[in-house]
């Protein structure tokens, strides 16, 4: 059986990890990892890999960056004459990038299986480029598994055949779990003790410079009460670059942390302040307090069962939370289901049992 993965952005890589080091547990499966280079700086890709001990893609398809639809559309044409040339059986596809809906379409118009690994999230909110991934990539693949019951719900609703849908957990909480233990020596020297960590990259929080403005003077408030560490994406270090405004009040700027530094500083944190997905739900698994600057999550149960809390667009609630969070009085949260490191395990048992059943069935 030969399956493909495909990943493209610095969100990707923690959830290809494990599904790719479970897949290798199993005989007769030979695998093949397509890198579409959406992502392509040093400490956004490279450094990654590195880290989750993965090595180098076998391909790297080297689209770079572009508009939604250049890029995506960059991604279809190279990554078509790939399916064609070794006829993969199956396509796994991670998340909600343009990586990901450019894959599953390729795939799906050549009939070639798709699996989506963490299907299902929805934000509801079509104004984020995310959620027309999410709903594309939904309803082109042939096997869809989901993080929490939640995605199970929505891609009910919407019609996908429930013998598609398997709940399986968190895959990037696997990697979580499986790192965890060694984080702690990659913490950049000369700490504070105390400080609150904060990442934001989203377009609607970046795009706009009045409100990028608005943001920073924030913040620069902030790290009036305790320090703040922001590592800094490429966008919005470009954004704010053209503000030149980073140079008020306690707040170290960082280039973008690798893996390993950015979960040892996770941990530490006195609280979160975020606009990232994924960083929503390792908050929770740790238990730190996460205040998301969004009007809507696609990741509910970290609000339900985890320590996140949306704080919107609004600068006086972040203050507010903030400050509450610094007094001792955080939400507390507990772990949702099946985040504990095995999610997958389960994708392999489904992916090889499907395969067994084909097999057999063939014979
Ligand atoms: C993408 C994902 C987003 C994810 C994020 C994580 C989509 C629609 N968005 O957004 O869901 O949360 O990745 O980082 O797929 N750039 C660099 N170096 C890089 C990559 C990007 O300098 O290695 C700069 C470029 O100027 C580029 C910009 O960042 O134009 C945005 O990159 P892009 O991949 O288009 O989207 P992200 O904002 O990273």
């Amino acid at each position: 059986m030969r399956v493909f993965h495909v990943v493209g952005a610095r969100p990707n890589f923690m959830k290809l990890a494990p599904v790719h080091r479970a897949l290798k547990q199993v005989p007769g499966i030979d695998q093949l990892v397509v890198h579409t280079g959406q992502h392509y700086d040093f400490n956004m890709s490279d450094v990654f890999f590195q880290e989750l001990g993965m090595g180098a893609p076998d391909i790297n398809l080297g689209v770079g960056s572009g508009s939604h639809a250049q890029q995506t559309a960059a991604i279809m044409a190279q990554f078509e004459p790939v399916v064609l040339n070794n006829r993969p059986d199956m396509v796994l596809v991670y998340g909600d990038v343009n990586s990901t809906v450019a894959a599953a379409l390729v795939c799906s118009k050549l009939q070639v299986p798709v699996a989506h690994v963490e299907a299902g999230l929805r934000s509801f909110d079509r104004n984020m480029p995310e959620e027309i991934n999410r709903l594309i990539t939904d309803q082109l693949a042939d096997i869809l598994f989901t993080p929490s019951e939640d995605g199970n719900r929505n891609l009910e609703r919407e019609g996908v055949p429930a013998e598609r849908i398997h709940l399986v957990g968190n895959v990037m909480i696997d990697t979580l779990v499986q790192m965890l233990p060694s984080c702690e020596k990659h913490l950049p020297p000369g700490l504070p003790s105390k400080f609150a960590l904060v990442t934001m990259h989203r377009p609607s929080n970046v795009d706009d410079p009045e409100w990028l403005s608005c943001l920073v003077k924030t913040l620069t408030d902030l790290s009036s009460d305790i320090d703040i560490l922001f590592p800094v994406h490429p966008r919005t270090r470009e954004r704010i670059h053209q503000l030149g405004m980073n140079g008020a009040g306690r707040i170290q700027w960082m280039d973008p942390a690798s893996y390993l530094v950015f979960l040892a500083l996770q941990k530490r944190a006195t609280v979160v302040i975020t606009d990232s997905g994924g960083i929503q739900e390792e908050t929770t698994y740790l238990g730190v307090p996460c205040l998301t600057m969004r009007e809507n999550t696609e990741r509910p149960v970290t609000v339900t069962v985890g320590t996140n809390q949306l704080v919107g667009r609004d600068f006086a609630r972040l203050k507010t939370e903030f400050r509450n969070i610094l007094n001792g009085q955080s939400k507390k949260g507990s772990k949702p289901p099946l985040w504990e490191g095995k999610a997958a395990d389960r994708i392999a048992q489904v992916l090889t049992s499907g395969y067994a059943s084909t097999r057999a069935a063939s014979a």
